[in-house]
């Protein structure tokens, strides 16, 4: 297989893919010949990341949208859908971090309703309605970006932690209930990855967490890319259910 090549035809859908992790997943999937829809409530960062993908020569188109907000994604997958009769890739890299360096007696519960309906409703409502779609061509790759957070549980980020593990039980279950349906549905857990993100975070969060890395450094975004484009490709026929470790030998599990 000409890796360059890996997703000519097909219709790739990037959710939160304006920037960071999922930008640089949605550069590449197009750089390897997918047709990429980027979906992303920033509106500046989807303009410049598209405008981006295209100077380069692939093929980007940007969608302004929440993703919590079920009718504009409903109405926005069919749009996508109907470019080609298909979509083959679906990649969510939508993410709040919410409170960091606060306990759970300080958090409010505003705060851990917004990051869990930003981290584990998008990703419910974007799974639930593009099974379908790749249902009616036995044939489909999704891809939730979850957190070592929510298999390790990282301190004083309740409502981020609570999120990524709510997102990872989603991942095991729907990927074992579409086991036998051409579908495939996995994670990635990476640890710390350099983007606009982790700018906020509190630098003793930061560093607990980067202490933690035997490799003692962050990860990239080109790594992360990296990773991603292979579990959605066609290669990667034998996994489904399961959360990918990035995490420079931090989880050993
Ligand atoms: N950066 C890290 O260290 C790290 C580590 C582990 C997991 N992750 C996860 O990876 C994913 C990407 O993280 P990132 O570091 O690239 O962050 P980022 O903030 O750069 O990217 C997240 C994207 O999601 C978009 N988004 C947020 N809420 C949205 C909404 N309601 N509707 C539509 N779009 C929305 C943002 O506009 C942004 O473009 C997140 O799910 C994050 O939790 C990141």
């Amino acid at each position: 297989m000409n890796i360059d090549h890996r997703f000519k035809g097909q219709i790739a859908i990037v959710a939160g893919g304006a920037r960071g992790i999922g930008g640089a997943i949605a550069s590449r999937l197009a750089a390897e010949g997918a047709r990429v829809a980027i979906l992303d409530i920033n509106q500046e960062a989807l303009r410049r990341q598209v405008e981006e993908i295209n100077r380069q020569g692939n093929q980007a188109f940007g969608f302004d949208l929440d993703l919590t907000d079920q009718e504009a994604l409903v109405e926005c997958l069919q749009t996508v859908f109907n470019w080609h009769q298909r979509i083959d890739v679906l990649v969510n890299c939508v993410g709040i971090i919410g409170p960091t360096g606060m306990s759970i007696v300080d958090y409010p519960l505003d705060q851990f309703e917004l990051v869990m309906k930003v981290n584990v409703n998008s990703a419910f409502l974007l799974t639930k309605y593009t099974i379908p779609y790749m249902q009616s061509r036995m044939y489909g790759r999704i891809l939730h970006v979850a957190s070592i957070g929510g298999k390790d549980g990282n301190p004083n980020m309740v409502g981020y932690a609570a999120s990524k593990s709510g997102l990872i039980g989603l991942i095991k279950g729907v990927g074992k209930e579409f086991a036998q349906s051409g579908i495939t549905i996995n994670g990635l857990a990476p640890a710390v990855i350099v983007t606009e993100m982790n700018k906020d975070t509190a630098p003793e969060v930061l560093n607990y967490m980067k202490d933690k890395i035997p490799m003692k450094r962050l990860g990239t975004v080109e790594e992360a890319a990296a990773i991603s484009c292979w579990i959605v490709s066609q290669e990667a026929s034998f996994n489904t259910g399961f959360v990918f470790d990035l995490s420079g030998g931090r989880a050993v599990y």
